[in-house]
């Protein structure tokens, strides 16, 4: 099939670019590079054994994107493109909303004028807010509390009217919970420009030497060992995900939603923990105060994914950790 993959030069994309390449499918990658890197087009190429089509562009042109469509017979979209960072979105709403949202429609008008009638949608289980039940399903309350994870929840819920007043559409949402790691090979991963948000980028960063020490934003919550247990789940299975939910979509029409995580949460600590033992390094931390805005605990409830779409997770913690420090390896000889 020929699919558009929004976003696939960024972290999450590249993996799935690999995946559906892997699996036969053409692969047509739009993407500004404003939170992602050229090269990443090379290192899919490297893995995949042929290069994907590159369209660097803005996926909410809507003219830019027909004339893709057009030219390719383009059959269905997997849209990652998306600004992602909780804390950035508290500070700059409007950019959130402008780049997500309006990103999304422009993208979604370009579908509906060209027939395109199965998208794939990247959206977040941030939408979920504090959990008031775990393990965390596909009916748990909504309850976003920052601009990102309401241009997620927006975007889903345009999908569902659009869906409700286009039959001829299929649409999935993934709610991923907390990707990590790499590609086996060392030659993608999660590469963040700046001051990583995330806890393993900065884990990796610090056991490289890149930076001294690592914060652990609480020791206090309600959990086995005082530090926030998240569902962390390797950006592999999250990748596979994506082509599962592609073939779902070979057969079924509507609007869908489905949670991407392992059903099992890890502590920040265990983390660490597991993180020194593949690195075979020391990861110096600090506990400091609670950070604005996160949760004690969250993971999540897979089965609707496990029944509908046939995936599960399979890979573990130590698989997430090695492949982390394979990927930061590699970029320190090229850096
Ligand atoms: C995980 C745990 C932190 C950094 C966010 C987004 C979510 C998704 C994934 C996009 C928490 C702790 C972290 C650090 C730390 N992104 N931590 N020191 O906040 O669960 O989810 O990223 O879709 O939408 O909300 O992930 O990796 O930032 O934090 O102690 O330097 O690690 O407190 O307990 P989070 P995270």
């Amino acid at each position: 099939m020929n699919i558009l993959l929004t976003g696939g030069c960024g972290y999450i994309g590249s993996h799935v670019a690999v995946v559906l390449m892997s699996a036969g499918h053409q692969v047509f990658i739009v993407d500004d590079l404003s939170n992602s890197r050229r090269d990443v087009v090379g290192n899919i190429a490297e893995i995949a054994g042929r290069s994907p089509a590159f369209y660097e562009g803005d996926v909410g042109d809507v003219a830019f994107v027909r004339d893709i469509f057009r030219r390719h017979q383009i059959e269905a979209v997997i849209h990652l493109a998306g600004f992602k960072s909780v804390g950035e979105s508290v500070q700059w709403p409007l950019k959130y909303y402008q780049n997500n949202i309006c990103g999304s429609l422009g993208l979604f008008q370009a579908m509906e004028a060209e027939s395109v009638s199965k998208l794939v949608f990247s959206s977040s289980a941030t939408i979920y807010g504090d959990p008031q039940y775990l393990p965390v399903d596909e009916a748990h309350p909504q309850h976003v509390t920052n601009a990102y994870g309401r241009s997620k929840l927006h975007i889903e819920d345009m999908l569902r009217d659009i869906s409700a007043s286009r039959p001829s559409l299929g649409v999935v949402c993934l709610r991923y919970f907390n990707p990590v790691g790499a590609h086996d090979s060392g030659l993608i991963g999660e590469y963040p420009r700046g001051i990583p948000n995330n806890l393993m980028p900065y884990v990796v960063q610090v056991a490289s030497g890149k930076r001294e020490v690592l914060s652990v934003f609480g020791g206090d919550y309600p959990t086995p060992d005082g530090t926030g247990v998240r569902d962390f789940i390797h950006v592999m299975d999250l990748a596979e995900g994506h082509l599962a939910a592609l073939n779902f979509l070979s057969s079924n029409k509507g609007w869908h939603a489905f949670n991407l995580g392992t059903g099992r949460g890890f502590s920040v600590l265990e983390m660490i923990r597991a993180f020194e033992k593949e690195s075979g390094r020391t990861v110096p931390f600090r506990m400091a105060a609670r950070r604005e805005g996160d949760v004690a605990c969250s993971y999540a409830d897979v089965q609707s994914a496990e029944r509908a779409l046939k995936w599960k997770a399979t890979r573990v913690l130590e698989d997430m950790c090695s492949s982390a420090w394979l990927f930061q390896n590699r970029l320190s000889t090229k850096d």
